[in-house]
């Protein structure tokens, strides 16, 4: 019996997973301690759960532990890159403006902070992305110049699941002694990720979309590149290398750790498993609809990501007449309007079929038999509605 509705929205937030909740609990009441508390067992038994969490998020990426600096999530983690990175600059009399380079499609918590250093006089390229979201290296290395202080592009895209040449872009970034940040939330957990190999200097992450807790994140800080170390947004007590000050919430860094962990363990079979619903769904909506174009990239995508444009039918009479399946549409519900998604209209897709778009996110909790569920419910509301026009 599948029971609905069905969640296959895992690129929102994903369920914490219950060995997670069961890691972080004795945190809460029993170990309760304030990690940065040096006197007593209360506040050691928290800095040593802190530093094996560290170790945990560390390891899953291939990095010095050193390099993680936890954050409230990763909407702070890419606030601190940019804005840390960026505000110093602006600050210096004398130069030319710094200039931050990234592209349409980024997470708007990449967007945002952006465009705010650019109200307050940054120099900003947004880049424009081919018809499957990618950005290349030759479109940065066109762009970039001696002013150039930070470029920004995000490993895999939340609506479309498309994944960046971050290795060639890093490179690149690399020969000119440019920053690179890289938000690689949809990644972690989905994708194998080494820092090394990936060549990022600051990297932003997310425990909520790896079934850990929400809340908590971070932001990995490349050690010994002066140019890539940010300027704390937040002035207290110092904690996180100086980084981040505020006690440390040591249960969320505990369940992040143990979801990393949870993650590494099992990354290989998740993907696989979760690629192949993603298809068997795809062949199902494929084989019996038609007017259906896919969105994202047709090889270099995550695993679980499934964007589908819609022909003829309307976008909101389609997500209300899909109440057993929990999905997100095209529309990005972040204001009191509902904009159609920047990431469908970059890659050129018309604001109706934007509109008219469902983004499914399968992940580890999905079964087979949910598939099926929602591929017999798709094609038959679909269908329904097109003949009712
Ligand atoms: C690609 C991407 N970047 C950043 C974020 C923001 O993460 P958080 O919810 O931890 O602030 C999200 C989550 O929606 C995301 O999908």
């Amino acid at each position: 019996m599948v029971q609905k509705p069905i969640y296959l929205d895992n690129h929102a937030t994903t369920q914490c997973d219950p060995r997670v909740v069961a890691a972080m609990l004795p945190y809460f009441s029993e170990t309760f301690g304030n990690a940065a508390s040096t006197s007593h067992r209360f506040g050691w038994e928290a800095q040593d759960a802190v530093d094996q969490a560290r170790e945990q998020v560390a390891a899953l990426i291939n990095t010095d532990p050193r390099n993680v600096v936890f954050t409230s999530g990763a909407t702070e983690a890419s606030n601190l890159a940019i804005k840390g990175l960026i505000q110093p600059l602006l600050r210096k009399s004398g130069s030319p403006p710094p200039n931050i380079i990234t592209n349409k499609a980024e997470h708007r918590a990449t967007l945002d902070p952006i465009k705010k250093m650019q109200r307050t006089d940054a120099a900003v390229t947004i880049l424009p992305v081919d018809e499957s979201g990618r950005v290349t290296p030759e479109q940065v290395a066109d762009v970039l110049c001696d002013e150039t202080s930070l470029v920004s592009i995000m490993l895999a895209n939340n609506e479309i699941g498309t994944i960046n040449p971050i290795v060639e872009i890093a490179e690149l970034c690399r020969s000119r002694n440019v920053p690179l940040h890289c938000d690689a939330v949809q990644a972690l957990g989905r994708l194998p990720i080494d820092f090394e190999e990936l060549g990022a200097d600051l990297v932003s992450l997310s425990a909520h979309k790896v079934y850990g807790p929400k809340g908590i994140g971070a932001l990995i800080v490349r050690r010994g590149n002066r140019r890539a170390r940010p300027e704390p947004l937040l002035d207290g007590g110092g904690h996180e290398n100086g980084l981040r000050s505020g006690t440390l919430p040591v249960p969320s860094i505990v369940g992040f750790g143990a979801a990393c962990q949870i993650a590494g363990d099992v990354l290989q079979v998740e993907s696989d498993n979760v690629s192949s619903l993603r298809d068997v769904l795809w062949s199902r909506l494929s084989s019996e609809l038609d007017g259906l174009q896919v969105n994202g990239h047709p090889t270099e995508k995550l695993p679980g990501n499934l964007n589908v444009s819609f022909e003829g039918i309307d976008g909101d009479v389609l997500m209300n007449s899909l109440k057993e399946i929990a999905v997100s549409s095209g529309s990005a519900c972040t204001s009191a309007e509902p904009e159609p998604s920047h990431v469908l209209r970059a890659i050129g897709r018309s604001d109706q079929l934007t509109r008219a778009s469902l983004r499914f996110g399968i992940g580890r909790f999905n079964t087979p038999e949910e598939i099926d569920y929602a591929a017999d419910y798709v094609v038959e509301t679909v269908n329904r509605l097109r003949n009712s026009t």
